[in-house]
């Protein structure tokens, strides 16, 4: 059984999950406004891939006979001025989703909730992927500058990002 604390927190992360998957999907109609089509379809697979991690917290919730509780989720920023910020906001995004995920792991070993802190094992791995994916897009987008025929190269080569597998 989660404690009340455990429970809030993990529907809390649930909510952040659902607003990664919201704002990175925002991220994607403004590339799409931008006829960037390749970035487009790697937010797109981003936010559905925050989706995944949204019903992984609501399954473990229910496995442990808590509550889901849904709240609000909050509207993400609509526009951007250029690809790299829109991949530095991402990183900087998935850096606080990193953070809170520590918090998690901390109150689950404070409780000494072992299930709760060998199920989060997952998202701390996840995690350092996500950075590392993030940071070398951004890497890229900086070494381009204003270079639109390198900017097309690195959209197009975003168009190759394919579905996750199941987890
Ligand atoms: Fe669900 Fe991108 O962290």
């Amino acid at each position: 059984m989660l404690t009340e604390s455990m429970q809030q927190a993990l529907n809390d992360q649930l909510n952040a999950e659902l607003y990664s998957s919201y704002l990175y999907l925002s991220m994607a109609a403004h590339f799409q406004s931008a006829d960037l089509a390749g970035m487009a379809h790697w937010m797109e697979l981003q936010a559905q891939e925050e989706l995944l991690h949204v019903k992984k917290y609501y399954d473990y919730i229910n496995d442990r006979h808590g509550r889901v509780l849904l709240g609000a989720v909050k509207g993400p920023k609509t526009e951007w001025d250029s690809p790299l910020q829109v991949f530095t906001e991402a990183l900087e995004h998935e850096k606080l989703v990193t953070s809170l995920i520590n918090g998690l792991v901390d109150l689950a070993g404070s409780q000494k909730d072992h299930s709760t802190h060998n199920f989060l094992q997952w998202f701390v791995a996840e995690q350092v992927e996500e950075e590392a994916t993030v940071a070398g897009i951004v890497g890229q987008l900086k070494i381009i500058k204003d270079n639109p025929g390198a900017l097309f190269m690195v959209d197009r080569e975003l168009t190759k990002r394919v579905v996750a597998p199941a987890i």
